[in-house]
């Protein structure tokens, strides 16, 4: 396993040396940049990559992000804004990707990315299968972090909550939305599992396209959406000189009905506060 790793590392480096300019490097999101972000230190067996030059700049503290520009103080509304405007931008190619944490019953963290497929006051909805490792540590502990990160627009967007199915017929309204290749897939996929090979996957396929060609392909019991309600929501705007902007709503709980120190009014049964960077 080793020595095939490094065999096709060899290979892309080898292939890629081809078109980078001397004195140049790739980074992780494959952009030349100055090889001096690849200073090597070595340690007694291995060798570690330092990254501490690599960073950008942010926007200037004229384009701070204060809290009388926040479109709403509703924070699914300001969600909403700051989605849309993701969604416009050229340079994000899947605004909706976000990252996806859950954490097994003893508090072991997971994380992968989903897709946003919609959301409302209620919360933020994504599909996926029920048996997969992330459906099945939800079972067990139904809480979760979602992170939006738009690197061109400097945002990231936090959101906690507690997670629940969404309805049967909801989910099959959606599975069935899909075209007939994606709900193959789903079936096909028992997500999370080990299997022999990639001819496994081919073979099921094919199997399953031939089965349902004449026929609607019905939603697996063990495929379905979720629904994350939340009761946290952070908006974070990356500045220059790393005075960034961090703006926190938390759901007031039950009980409360006085605002703590530097906590605001916000609307919809929101408070906010500032963060510190
Ligand atoms: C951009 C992107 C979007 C994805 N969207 C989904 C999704 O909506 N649902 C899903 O089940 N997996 C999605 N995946 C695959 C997951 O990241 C993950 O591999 C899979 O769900 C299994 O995760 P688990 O074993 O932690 O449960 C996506 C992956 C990427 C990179």
């Amino acid at each position: 396993m080793r020595r095939l790793f490094s065999f096709s590392a060899l290979k892309f480096i080898s292939k890629t040396q081809q078109i980078i300019p001397p004195g140049y490097s790739l980074s992780l999101s494959l952009r030349a940049v100055p090889a001096s972000y690849f200073r090597t230190t070595s340690t007694d067996n291995s060798k570690q990559m330092d990254l501490s030059d690599m960073r950008k700049k942010y926007k200037g503290d004229e384009e701070s992000f204060e809290e009388d520009q926040l479109t709403s103080l509703d924070p699914i509304k300001q969600f909403g804004e700051w989605f849309d405007q993701a969604a416009k931008c050229p340079e994000i190619g899947e605004a909706n990707a976000m990252c996806l944490a859950t954490a097994s019953k003893d508090g072991r963290p997971s994380a992968r990315m989903v897709l946003l497929k919609g959301y409302s006051n209620e919360g933020f909805r994504f599909f996926t299968n029920y048996e997969s490792r992330k459906g099945k540590e939800l079972e067990m502990n139904p809480h979760a972090c979602l992170m939006f990160y738009w690197e061109p627009l400097n945002r990231q967007i936090r959101i906690e909550g507690t997670v629940e199915r969404i309805p049967r017929q909801n989910s099959a309204e959606y599975f069935h939305s899909r075209p007939k290749s994606s709900q193959i897939g789903a079936v096909v996929s028992r997500q999370s599992s080990v299997i022999p090979n990639r001819q496994y996957l081919r073979e099921k396929n094919a199997e399953l396209e031939e089965k349902y060609k004449d026929s609607e392909v019905p939603i697996p019991d063990y495929w379905g959406g979720y629904l994350v309600k939340p009761n946290l929501i952070e908006f974070w705007q990356g500045q220059t000189n790393r005075l960034h902007d961090r703006i926190v709503f938390t759901r007031i709980k039950e009980g409360e009905t006085e605002l703590r120190e530097m906590q605001h009014q916000a609307e919809g049964g929101w408070v906010y506060h500032r963060l510190a960077p």
